[in-house]
């Protein structure tokens, strides 16, 4: 009669007859809701209410009692379940308490979720651009939406990896769920494991209660992996072993945790190197490559600069209530010419500085001054690292002597620099011989 009652209103169920057959269904299939008894053939309802709450604290549990049995309602509440029905159980009075309980379910997930969301969301992302590559960017990214596999998006940081994975999850089925991110780069190792699986309360000091992990808020939504390249070694065969069973522990668990997420992974390492020098996981790398995409760097598509630019001038005047601006022709040809190393993250930093500098309606060379035309670095970015730049192939003797002589030369010729070209007070802030010195600026060809 309940089944009837529930699947009259649109919800699935699945019966189990005693405490063992519900404890491996609430397993296998992680309801949102549970509706015990709580006397049964085998077992009762309160070891149910108790595997159901150890498997996922914000899990629903209504339990029903037979009339006049209040003492063991009042306990089942006291043990975590939502709420209890007396028997002969009234459908309506039941419907209206699973309604409240998947509503209530909902909140609980999103309240810890939304605060995060809401920072990171802008809108819905609109990815500006008409480079053919970038369009096979976007035909891929519709392509993978539709399915559940296991997407990696690589490239340069500032590259707009993050917004393609966010625009991923815009088109896919499980748009309506929230978006949930990682950086494994951003974190401590020794945070990022409970960051990841949660934890058991007491699993270590400080561990006062239990914590979902990301991989269980994810639960039937996306789980965005930032950084995956610079994860720790021992935590990437946990990942590929969450990410293959689609099942782990929290940190001091012995529960299984089943969950059903769409991993969405970025980084701006290239994994198929880091697999070769032996600092990467082979299976993990291979289990991520399902689907790659590859974020064009925006030197390599300088035709949609004109198009950004645009586009981050009029957010940043309507974010910032400035009427609309406009660019000096010289200007764009300008944009064009600059490599624009920290890719569009740099080039919407630059524009929003701008937008804030100009006082009339034009935008001109200086505004943009200070990145465009002082010497070519990178935008501070805390996510690059700047061994990036730095050109290690070969073997370990060979990169080493190329690095240290490539420092040396700079630590020389701006220690040379700052004595104002003179060679005897360089040889001093040095603290080597001037015979040295002028040795060393003959071979690096600075004298
Ligand atoms: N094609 C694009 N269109 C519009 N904005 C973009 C585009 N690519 C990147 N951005 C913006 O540039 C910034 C950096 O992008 P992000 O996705 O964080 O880069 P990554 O994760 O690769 O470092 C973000 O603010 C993003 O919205
Ligand atoms: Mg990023």
């Amino acid at each position: 009669m309940l089944r009837h009652a529930l699947e009259a209103q649109g919800h699935t169920v699945v019966e189990a007859r005693d405490q063992p057959e519900a404890v491996q269904a609430l397993r296998d299939l992680r309801p949102g809701i549970v509706l015990s008894d709580l006397r049964l053939p085998e077992g009762d309802g309160f070891g149910v209410l108790r595997a159901a709450k150890e498997l996922d604290p914000e899990m629903a549990v209504i339990v029903m009692t037979a009339f006049g049995s209040i003492q063991d309602a009042v306990a089942a509440i006291k043990e975590g379940a939502l709420d209890f029905l007396a028997k002969p159980v009234d459908p309506d009075h039941l419907l209206l308490m699973v309604e409240r309980a998947a509503a209530q379910r909902r909140m609980a997930t999103e309240n810890i979720l939304l605060k995060e969301e809401l920072a990171a969301r802008r809108g819905a992302p609109t990815i500006v651009g008409e480079n053919p590559r970038l369009k096979q960017v976007t035909l891929s990214l519709h392509r993978a939406a539709a399915t559940d596999t296991t997407v990696l998006v690589e490239g340069e940081s500032g590259t707009g990896k993050e917004l393609f994975a966010r625009a991923l999850h815009a088109l896919s089925p499980r748009a309506d769920g929230p978006f949930v991110a990682i950086n494994c780069a951003a974190i401590p190792e020794t945070l990022l494991e409970t960051e990841l699986f949660g934890h058991e309360k007491g699993a270590f000091t400080g561990a006062a209660t239990r914590k979902p992990g990301k991989f269980e808020l994810a639960h039937r939504g996306p789980l965005f992996l930032d950084e995956i390249g610079d994860l720790p070694l021992p935590l990437q065969a946990k990942i590929l072993r969450a990410l293959e069973e689609k099942r782990f522990e929290r940190l001091g668990g012995t529960v299984p945790i089943q969950v059903d997420v769409r991993v969405v992974a970025a980084t701006n390492r290239n994994l198929k190197a880091a697999v070769a020098a032996r600092q990467y996981c082979e299976d993990l790398c291979f289990r991520l490559s399902v689907f790659p995409i590859t974020a064009p760097p925006l030197r390599e598509r300088q035709e949609d600069i004109p198009m950004l630019a645009k586009f981050f001038v009029d957010r940043f005047c309507r974010d910032l209530n400035k009427k609309s601006l406009a660019f000096a022709p010289s200007v764009v040809e300008e944009m064009q010419k600059y490599p624009c190393p920290g890719n569009v993250r740099e080039l919407q930093n630059c524009i929003e500085r701008a937008v804030i500098l100009t006082e009339g309606d034009t935008i001109h060379g200086h505004h943009l001054h200070l990145s465009f035309r002082g010497p070519i670095v990178a935008a501070p970015d805390p996510e690059a690292s700047p061994w990036q730049r730095v050109d290690l192939s070969g073997s370990m003797t060979e990169a080493t002597r190329r690095v240290l002589a490539e420092m040396e030369q700079h630590k020389i010729a701006q220690t040379l620099r700052d004595a104002g070209g003179n060679k005897g007070r360089a040889a001093e802030i040095l603290q080597i011989p001037l015979r040295l010195l002028t040795s060393k600026l003959r071979e690096y060809g600075l004298d």
